[in-house]
């Protein structure tokens, strides 16, 4: 975005028009009928601004707790973080000699709205309005301290000290997904040892399905989940953080490895716990059983249960009222003795889909109830909770 079409966008009447096209909730099907009837009053460029800030400040509420000031570009606004996220990793920086952090790949500001609660913020992005909008962003929606922008690129740009340097490489280009850290951009290793000896810690956020040997040595990982779906995974350098961690959001909740030995392998009992899945795909599910002290139904098998339920953030806690071993005709007859007439199915290790189960159960009672499709040693296996 140019620095003329920000001026144009921030204040004035772009601006109140932006917020009155957000206030009546603008629809994709209206906006050709909009912006000729803006452009009545407005360049062109700036008739198709408004509409387009509007529709991404709408779109952007998903993720910002108040973008009504904000303003993005589409794509920026897709790769952004979730201020919820940021705040959690920003609180994490340990803001010391210089006060100083350095966001490189800023993006729109998304974690840089978040930074600037703490310290002042170097932003570093290869695309100009990019640096642009995420002084605006930080501006209107940061904390107390300065961001300072620049254009250019993380890997050819002369580093300097700061307390923390966090990356967020991009991980799609031209419409597709870069897979592995070495594909991202910039590539994770080469940017780690660039810029590491000039920080005490650095934090780079990666994509959740990180393989165990992508990871480099020396970083520690943690999996973050917002309401209970896997967000992001970091890598933390220099924080002395354990080589594992899962944390769930909004709670915080947070447990790290290693893993236990000797978590007991016990037939569904009276609830099965669903651990989040930041757990499960920190490998950090033993941990949390024993925590919980529950037990596992299967080695293999995430889901753990026990004869009390379980009041933790870091699990959902579900009664079971029976078990069974899977078998479509006794299913059925099961459910409609017991007047179900509405199900949610879950499935762990199980290979039938929801979809296809669904209308097979030709249900007709009045009750609802949650299916959990699972297997043990035992086979193929089916707890039913009623709601
Ligand atoms: C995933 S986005 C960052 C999103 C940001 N953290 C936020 O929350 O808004 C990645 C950004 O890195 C920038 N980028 C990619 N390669 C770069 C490089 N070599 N140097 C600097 N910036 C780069 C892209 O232009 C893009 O804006």
């Amino acid at each position: 975005m140019t620095p003329e079409l920000i001026e144009a966008l921030r204040t004035g009447p772009a601006a109140a028009e932006i917020a009155r096209l957000v206030g009546q909730g603008i629809a994709e099907t209206d906006l050709l009928a909009t912006i000729t009837s803006l452009r009545r009053r407005f360049d062109p460029d700036i008739a198709a601004a408004i509409v387009e800030t509007a529709l991404l400040r709408i779109r952007a509420t998903a993720k910002f707790g108040d973008p009504s000031q904000m303003l993005f570009d589409r794509s920026g606004l897709e790769q952004a973080t979730t201020s919820a996220v940021a705040r959690h990793r920003a609180a994490q920086f340990d803001v010391g000699d210089p006060p100083l952090i350095v966001d490189l790949g800023c993006g729109i500001g998304g974690d840089a709205v978040e930074f600037t609660g703490h310290a002042d913020v170097v932003g570093v992005d290869r695309e100009d309005g990019r640096v642009r909008l995420a002084a605006h962003n930080c501006r209107v929606a940061g904390g107390p301290n300065a961001f300072h922008g620049i254009v250019g690129d993380s890997m050819t740009l002369a580093p300097f000290r700061a307390s923390a340097v966090f990356a967020d490489p991009a991980r799609r280009s031209g419409g597709r997904r870069l897979r592995g850290l070495a594909s991202y951009l910039p590539p994770v290793e080469p940017l780690i040892e660039r810029w590491r000896p000039y920080t005490q810690a650095m934090a780079i956020k990666v994509a959740p399905g990180i393989e165990d040997h992508e990871i480099p040595a020396g970083a520690s990982v943690e999996w973050v989940s917002l309401d209970g779906s896997l967000r992001e995974a970091v890598l933390w350098i220099g924080t002395g953080a354990a080589r594992r961690r899962a944390t769930a959001l909004p709670s915080g909740a947070s447990v790290a490895g290693p893993e236990p030995d000797g978590i007991k392998i016990t037939p569904i009992d009276r609830y099965l716990h669903e651990p989040d899945d930041a757990v499960i795909r920190a490998g950090l599910v033993r941990r949390v059983a024993a925590d919980i002290d529950a037990s596992m139904i299967d080695p293999a098998i995430a889901y753990l249960t026990s004869p009390r339920p379980v009041d933790h953030p870091l699990v959902t806690s579900h009664r079971v009222d029976d078990v069974m071993r899977f078998n479509l005709k006794d299913l059925r007859r099961r459910l409609a003795d017991l007047d179900v007439g509405a199900v949610t199915i879950k499935k762990r290790g199980s290979p039938i889909t929801p979809e296809e189960l669904r209308p097979r159960l030709r249900l007709r009672g009045s009750r609802r109830a949650t299916l959990f499709l699972t297997r043990t040693a035992d086979g193929p296996l089916v707890a039913i909770g009623l709601d």
